[in-house]
């Protein structure tokens, strides 16, 4: 089976990107799996109910979130009823929503979590490594899957080979910008530090440069534009998995540019 990760949706530029593109990828490279990062999905900050959808109607099949999973409030109306939508799974006890999801495809049990690092994110979380082990230990799957949003190359590194061989997938997200650095890890876990991001290419991290490099000149808060005009990007990851010994057999780096 061949799946598809997608690097953070960012605004309107990548939902244009995800309805302009999606369907030809998936058609022409026989994707049968789709998950893709969300969280940025509403003006580059947080999701709504109605963005959710727009995904799933994609055939996206689960929607990862990060640090911006409550950025925009209309995901305290929907999360707990929303099947395929995951957010950090080491948020501490009493946060709504879950942080992993199983389907069951082609009588494969695949469990998708997400886990959040804790370098540079200010957030207070649980251990990434100890929630893991716990999940692993609790939920008997055939395939793991994980998304690790996180800011520190080294940590998501550490993390992928502190799991190598136990889960089958793990990519980064949240940086918003590609690493060229896809490989098959010594025990067989499919790793990548980041996806990417599907949105603006010439803005920073999918934001108005301008406002961006006023902030970097002066230190002066500036409100974040979310850039929607010119060339965009389309970013991922295609991993092939063998029905019936559950091991990567190939990837593919999606890097699209229009
Ligand atoms: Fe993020």
């Amino acid at each position: 089976m061949k799946i598809l990760l997608i690097g953070d949706i960012f605004s309107m530029a990548g939902r244009e990107m995800i309805d302009k593109h999606l369907e030809n990828i998936k058609n022409t490279k026989g994707i049968n799996f789709i998950i893709a990062n969300g969280e940025n999905i509403a003006h580059g900050n947080g999701i709504t109910n109605n963005y959710y959808k727009f995904l799933l109607e994609h055939h996206i099949n689960v929607v990862t979130l990060g640090n911006h999973s409550f950025a925009n409030h209309d995901i305290f109306n929907f999360i707990d009823d929303a099947k395929n939508l995951i957010r950090p799974l080491n948020y501490p006890k009493g946060v709504p929503g879950k942080g992993f999801v199983t389907i069951n495809y082609n009588n494969l049990k695949i469990t998708i979590f997400q886990v959040m690092g804790r370098t540079f994110m200010n957030t207070s979380l649980d251990c990434p490594f100890e929630t893991t082990e716990n999940l692993l230990a609790k939920v008997n799957s055939d395939i793991y899957i994980c998304d690790f949003h996180g800011e520190a190359t080294s940590e998501k590194i550490a993390f992928a080979h502190h799991f190598d061989g136990r889960v089958n997938i793990i990519v980064g997200t949240h940086t918003h910008v590609q690493t060229n650095d896809a490989h098959i890890l010594p025990k067989g876990t499919m790793y990548m530090t980041d996806l990417g991001m599907t949105g603006a290419l010439d803005g920073v991290i999918g934001v108005e440069k301008e406002t961006i490099i006023k902030r970097f000149i002066t230190g002066l808060p500036v409100r974040h534009i979310p850039m929607e005009t010119g060339r965009k990007q389309f970013n991922g990851l295609i991993v092939e998995i063998n029905e019936t010994n559950h091991k990567v057999t190939n990837f593919e780096i999606v890097n699209m540019i229009k």
